[in-house]
């Protein structure tokens, strides 16, 4: 096996260096090497989303992303996400949507770029959007809810 090599990824608007495995995961540099424990490791083969990035804009599976292909990308995740993410954590305070609060983080960062694309999406629309991030504890009537509230404009 070859020895981990150095790289530089941009990472909430700032540059990290790590070293690597050429097949080590976005998702290990995040957390093991950079200590940045927002994006979770749930099943780390790209079914539940906990691991959900932000790779340029778009929701993107830590876990199924190699580090070095990340390269000159730019990653952020739920500790860089404040600004972007804060009514919707205001909303989902509010309905009552966080149990455990594993599956968040991801859920909140596919919300937000699902009303970055569309700010005014339906019921389904916010469904079908999050419905690649689960949440273990079937919270998902109150999720929804906190985003409808997040895009009703009800949280102050
Ligand atoms: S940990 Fe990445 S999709 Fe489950
Ligand atoms: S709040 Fe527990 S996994 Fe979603």
């Amino acid at each position: 096996m070859t020895a981990p090599q150095p790289l530089t990824l941009q990472v909430n608007g700032r540059p990290r260096n790590a070293f690597a495995l050429l097949n080590d995961t976005l998702l290990s540099v995040l957390r093991d090497a950079l200590q940045l424990t927002g994006a979770k490791r749930g099943c780390n083969q790209g079914v539940c989303g906990a691991c959900t990035v932000l790779i340029d804009g778009r929701p993107a599976r830590a876990c199924l992303s190699l580090a070095h292909d990340c390269v000159d990308r730019e990653i952020t995740t739920i500790e860089g996400a404040e600004s972007i993410a804060s009514s919707l954590q205001d909303a989902f305070a509010r309905a009552g949507a966080v149990q455990c609060g594993f599956c968040i983080p991801g859920m909140l960062l596919t919300a937000s770029a699902l009303l970055r694309d569309n700010p005014r999406p339906t019921t389904d629309e916010i469904r079908v959007g999050l419905s690649g991030n689960l949440c273990r504890c079937s919270g998902y009537r109150k999720i929804v809810e906190a985003v409808t509230l997040a895009v009703e404009g009800r949280v102050e």
